[in-house]
Formats: C-alpha cells, structure tokens, sequence
C-alpha cells in the first residue's frame, strides 16, 4: 500500500493549491506545451496543459477532481513513458517521498524534452527559519533530517539548476507544514496536522510535548509577544524552492 494511501485520506480538504504559488509554478513552465505531473497527488497545480498525471497512492487519485488530467497509477522511479515524452514535468513536494530519488530524478530528465520542475525545500533554511521546528518541534524536524533531500545534490542530480524561493503567504492556502506560520493556533487542529506529512509521521507522542507548550504559549500570550516581527508581514521565505532545468 503507497504511504498516500494512509496519509492522504483528508489531503483534498487541507491541501488546496494556493493561487499565488500557482502563479510562480506556471511561471516556471514558462511556454511549455505539455506537461506530466509525477506524484501529482489530488493535482494540485497542474496547469491545463498537463496531459498526464504520474500517482501511487488510490486514495489521492481518488480525490482528483472531476475533469482534472487523466492519471495513471505509478511511482517516479519508473515512470511508464518513452523518451522525451513531454515538454515539460513536474514533480511538486514529492520527491522526499520516492525510495529512490536518484532513478526518480532520472527519470524526470529521460522523459522531459525540454524543462523538469521540481519544487521542493532547504531543510537548512526551514529548521533556521521556521518557528514551529526551531522552537516546538525539533523532532518532527529531525525526522525530515532523514528524507529531505538537500537542495546541492538534488541540483546535481538534475544536471544544474535555477532555484527559485517560493515565499509563503501568511493565508496560503495550501496547508503544507509552514502553510500556518502567522496562524499559529492551526497546528493545534488535528486535521491540519492530518495533511501535514512533518505532523503526521512521527507521531502524535512524539509532538505531543511541544504542541502543549505552543498551547500554553498561546494561551498566555507568550508566542505573541515573542513573534511580534511576524504579525505585520504578508509573505516569509522559509525554504520552499523552485528547482527549474532545461537540457
Ligand atoms: C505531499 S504530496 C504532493 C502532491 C502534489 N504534488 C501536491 O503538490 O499537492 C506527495 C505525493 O507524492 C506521492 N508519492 C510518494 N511516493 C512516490 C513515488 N515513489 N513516486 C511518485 N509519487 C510518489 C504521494 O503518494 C503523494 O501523492
């Protein structure tokens, strides 16, 4: 069973595609004329060009929405494409999902003729920038340690690439781990933390101490009064990169 098939259950309700992140994605794809999605998930930010989504987890394909590109069930590491298939592909906060990462990425450039798009995060930035890892929970952190890919040898493995911040707005609507960093009292909501893959897999003992304390930091006012700089400020950059390559 793909780890989606648990995970994913409420992913179409938290995890909608914030419309200025879209804006940067479509930005990137620049004038490509086709485009195949690879761990597409529910299809979040797939532009109407995309003529295929890749996706192993039932549960996830199960959520896409009716009219959204047809979907065949498959992992990135063996993607079910000749050479060259499309223009572009893009492979959207998955890659630290694969098994394989090394063939996924090879994988992407065998079957892209001329762009890959991988959107992703530096680990080192989001532990530094990020509140809720750097201060509650630097387990959850540690557990992304093991899976995130850093950002140098993903660049490599894709022959050299530009990278692009994605700043995340402070309403985004996209419910990824750093989706609530003005909206603190979310992460407090079991199901945000549900379609939150950080939140979700190391467990709820393994939070539990640093969700009371982030509980008791709100209650008495103390997260306020120390994250003050946070509260006029419409966008940060804690991580999220855009890997963009042609060849
Ligand atoms: C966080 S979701 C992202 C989904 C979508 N790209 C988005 O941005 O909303 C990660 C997705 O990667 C998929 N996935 C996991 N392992 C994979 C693999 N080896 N190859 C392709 N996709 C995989 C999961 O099933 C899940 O749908």
């Amino acid at each position: 069973m793909a780890t989606y098939d648990t995970l994913g259950t409420t992913y179409a309700r938290t995890r909608r595609p914030d419309p200025r992140i879209a804006a940067r994605i479509h930005a990137a794809l620049g004038d490509a004329t086709d485009v195949v999605n690879v761990g597409a998930g529910t299809g979040s930010y797939e532009p109407s060009r995309t003529v295929l989504a890749v996706e192993p987890s039932q549960v996830m394909i199960a959520q896409r929405p009716p009219g959204a590109a047809p979907v065949v069930r498959a992992v990135a590491e063996h993607l079910p494409l000749r050479d060259g298939a499309a223009d572009a592909v893009m492979a959207l906060l998955t890659v630290h999902h694969w098994t394989d990462p090394v063939a996924g990425i090879a994988e992407l450039r065998r079957v892209a003729r001329r762009r890959v798009l991988v959107l992703t995060w530096d680990q080192r930035v989001f532990r530094e920038r990020f509140w809720l890892v750097r201060e509650y929970l630097p387990e959850a952190a540690a557990f992304d340690d093991d899976r995130a890919i850093p950002i140098d040898r993903l660049s490599e493995l894709l022959g050299g690439a530009r990278e692009l911040p994605v700043p995340v707005p402070h309403d985004c609507v996209d419910g990824f781990a750093a989706a609530y960093w003005r909206r603190p009292d979310a992460y407090l909501d079991p199901q945000v933390r549900a379609g939150i893959s950080l939140l979700s897999q190391p467990g709820e003992d393994t939070l539990a101490p640093g969700l009371a304390r982030l509980a008791d930091d709100l209650t008495t006012g103390h997260w306020h009064t120390h994250h003050t700089d946070l509260l006029n400020r419409e966008a940060i950059d804690v991580g999220y990169r855009l890997l963009v390559t042609d060849h």
